[in-house]
């Protein structure tokens, strides 16, 4: 690692996570996430040409680390559709300082590629999954979709050594919130960690509204008249989730509450799309081209100036300011999650 001190923002917060996007495309099509109207067969996804090589989000990656990054998350759309996966996951694997390596996938095409991730120096897996009722599942995926595949892509994780999975559910009001206690109730005799997520506004596609976000707090009610919880100490942390144990030793489980809780004041995280731009918010509604940079030669000195002032001079707090955000005339479209990466 060269010697650069670690970069703070304008409101001092520390840049500890990259979160890389390494495809735009899903075989899902969650109605929260790429409602099929608008990602039909007519969407044009970014064209390989404009994708970062492997050996580009590398040297990003090795640049993020000299300016205080420890930890990477790939994501998509669905990382899994990204050729030769694992062979990103050796080369991001064998950085020094990386402390911690892991991805967020719908699982689907996991059971086939777990060992091997494992094998490549991967450390931890998180899947999507929105329900365990088969029915419930296929209905929000968009594309009817079975959940057996993604079962046994939590099993082969597990086996893998890639656990404790942490199990990602979107809570959606009407659809999803009468099947938190049997995701639970799988996740605890699994040993895995369920994580229940508010809605988020982001991107423009899906026509958000706040009726349908399930308070985190109405979550845990549910969740502690089955099982009693306790909040878990977590420290200062940069974590979204809030986590709680099961007082009848059932492991842990965790909620997001982007919308009711914001947690924008300690968060340390930079994204990088499929096709090279950062965006150091979800809801930062254009991203900065690092692409050009890389194409054009920059070294990795030069790289980390121009991650390390672009993070210097961030303001973002969207979720703290989002009630006021709301009604603004004139707002720019946000970018969609598929595509910055979730
Ligand atoms: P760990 O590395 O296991 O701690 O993962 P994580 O807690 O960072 O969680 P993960 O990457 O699985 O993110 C879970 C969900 O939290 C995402 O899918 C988003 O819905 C939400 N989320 C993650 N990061 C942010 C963020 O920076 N802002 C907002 N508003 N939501 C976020
Ligand atoms: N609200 C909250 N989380 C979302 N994700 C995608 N869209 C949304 C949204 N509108 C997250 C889910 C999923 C991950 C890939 O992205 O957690 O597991
Ligand atoms: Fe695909 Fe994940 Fe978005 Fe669902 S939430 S459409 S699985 S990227
Ligand atoms: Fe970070 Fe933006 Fe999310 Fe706030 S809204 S936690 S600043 S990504």
């Amino acid at each position: 690692m060269r010697n650069m001190a670690p970069v703070k923002d304008l409101l001092g917060r520390r840049l500890r996570d990259l979160r890389v996007s390494v495809t735009d495309r899903c075989n899902f099509r969650c109605q929260y996430c790429m409602p099929l109207a608008v990602f039909g067969p007519g969407f044009r996804f970014l064209p390989r040409p404009e994708l970062l090589t492997f050996e580009e989000i590398a040297e990003v990656a090795l640049a993020a680390t000299d300016l205080g990054v420890r930890k990477v998350r790939l994501t998509g759309g669905e990382p899994l559709l990204r050729r030769d996966l694992p062979v990103l996951v050796g080369m991001l694997a064998r950085i020094p300082g990386l402390e911690d390596l892991a991805l967020t996938t719908n699982g689907f095409l996991l059971a086939r590629q777990a060992s091997e991730l494992a094998r490549a120096g991967l450390k931890r897996v998180t899947v999507s999954l929105d329900s365990i009722d088969p029915q419930v599942f296929r209905l929000m995926n968009g594309v009817g979709l079975p959940i057996e595949p993604v079962l046994e892509g939590i099993d082969a994780a597990a086996r893998a050594g890639l656990g404790p999975v942490k199990l990602n559910a979107v809570v959606r009001r009407g659809l999803n919130d009468d099947g938190i206690l049997d995701l639970a109730d799988f996740a605890r005799r699994g040993g895995h960690v369920l994580r229940l997520i508010e809605y988020m506004d982001v991107g423009e596609s899906h026509g958000w509204r706040m009726e349908e976000v399930v308070p985190s707090a109405e979550v845990l009610r549910v969740l502690s008249q089955r099982w009693p919880l306790e909040p878990v100490d977590q420290g200062p942390t940069q974590a979204v989730a809030r986590t709680y144990s099961y007082r009848d030793g059932g492991g842990e489980v965790g909620v997001i509450s982007s919308v009711t809780v914001p947690f924008c004041s300690t968060c340390g995280r930079l994204r990088l799309t499929a096709d090279g731009h950062l965006h150091t918010c979800l809801f930062s509604a254009s991203g900065h081209d690092l692409k050009s940079v890389i194409r054009a030669g920059a070294t990795r000195e030069e790289l980390g100036r121009e991650m390390g002032g672009l993070w210097s001079r961030r303001v973002d707090r969207y979720s703290e300011l989002r009630s006021q955000r709301q009604d603004l005339p004139g707002r720019r479209p946000k970018p969609e999650m598929s595509y910055l990466g979730g």
